[in-house]
């Protein structure tokens, strides 16, 4: 595979952005600098970019489950309940879900063998965006949407700011779209209860660049090229912010 092919499916820059890296002399092929555009990378080359190296998605797998409810998102459950482990095949090796989704709540669980990105698309520093539609009780008024867009007090600080969007209203209860990019326990309902409007259903339509699109709950499919890719530039993006401090 050529460079800055390699380099953009590493997540680290698009393709012409990667050229540039190489022919400014940021890259390095087997511990040497490399400046010539379309060069070849051998199968296990040791890349780096700036000192750091940089791998290829396809060397860990990457699945994206729609998550029923009912189920745990744990490989195991002392309790003897559902987990997603059950709804996956054993040979696609040893994933685990990243982060988690309640008991209840339902969409977008990814699930992979890549420690280090899910690590990064975990931590509450790097918080990626995700979407949830939720059922609600009672009609979602003007004052409510400014306090999600405010920061909703939750009873260990306030909430960052979300987005809201009603996609319907019917009687006594309010469908929602709401965004946001942190990661506390049972966050969304929490939310929702602080504004007095309980969640009577939750699924998670997109976890950052991946969406739940038309895939069937209880199904699971490989997420794509291009899904990793943003999922590894993510990544990179919070590796380069960490150092910066
Ligand atoms: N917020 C919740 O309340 N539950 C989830 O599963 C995810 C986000």
């Amino acid at each position: 595979m050529r460079l800055q092919k390699y380099l953009a499916h590493a997540g680290v820059a698009s393709r012409r952005k990667a050229e540039e890296l190489i022919a400014a002399g940021h890259v390095r092929v087997g511990g040497k600098i490399v400046r010539k555009l379309g060069t070849s990378v051998e199968a296990g080359a040791r890349v780096e970019v700036a000192g750091k190296l940089v791998e290829l998605p396809h060397e860990h797998r990457y699945v994206v489950l729609h998550k029923p409810e009912k189920v745990m998102t744990t490989m195991r459950d002392p309790g003897g309940r559902r987990t997603v482990a059950e709804m996956i095949p054993k040979n696609l090796g040893r994933i685990v879900p990243v982060g988690r989704l309640d008991y209840d709540t339902a969409g977008v669980l990814l699930m992979t063998d890549d420690g280090d990105l899910a690590h990064v698309l975990t931590h509450p520093r790097f918080g990626v965006e995700k979407t949830y539609r939720a059922v609600v009780r009672g009609k979602l008024l003007a004052p409510d949407i400014k306090a999600f867009l405010a920061g909703v007090r939750l009873e260990e600080g306030s909430a960052q700011p979300a987005k809201v969007r009603v996609v319907r209203t019917g009687t006594g209860f309010s469908e929602i779209d709401i965004t946001i990019h942190e990661g506390r326990n049972r966050q969304v309902r929490r939310m929702f209860e602080a504004t007095d409007h309980p969640v009577t259903s939750l699924v998670r339509l997109r976890f950052g660049p991946i969406s739940l699109g038309e895939l069937k709950i209880g199904n699971w499919r490989e997420a794509t090229e291009k899904e990793v890719s943003s999922l590894r530039a993510l990544a990179n993006s919070a590796h380069s912010a960490e150092d910066d401090g």
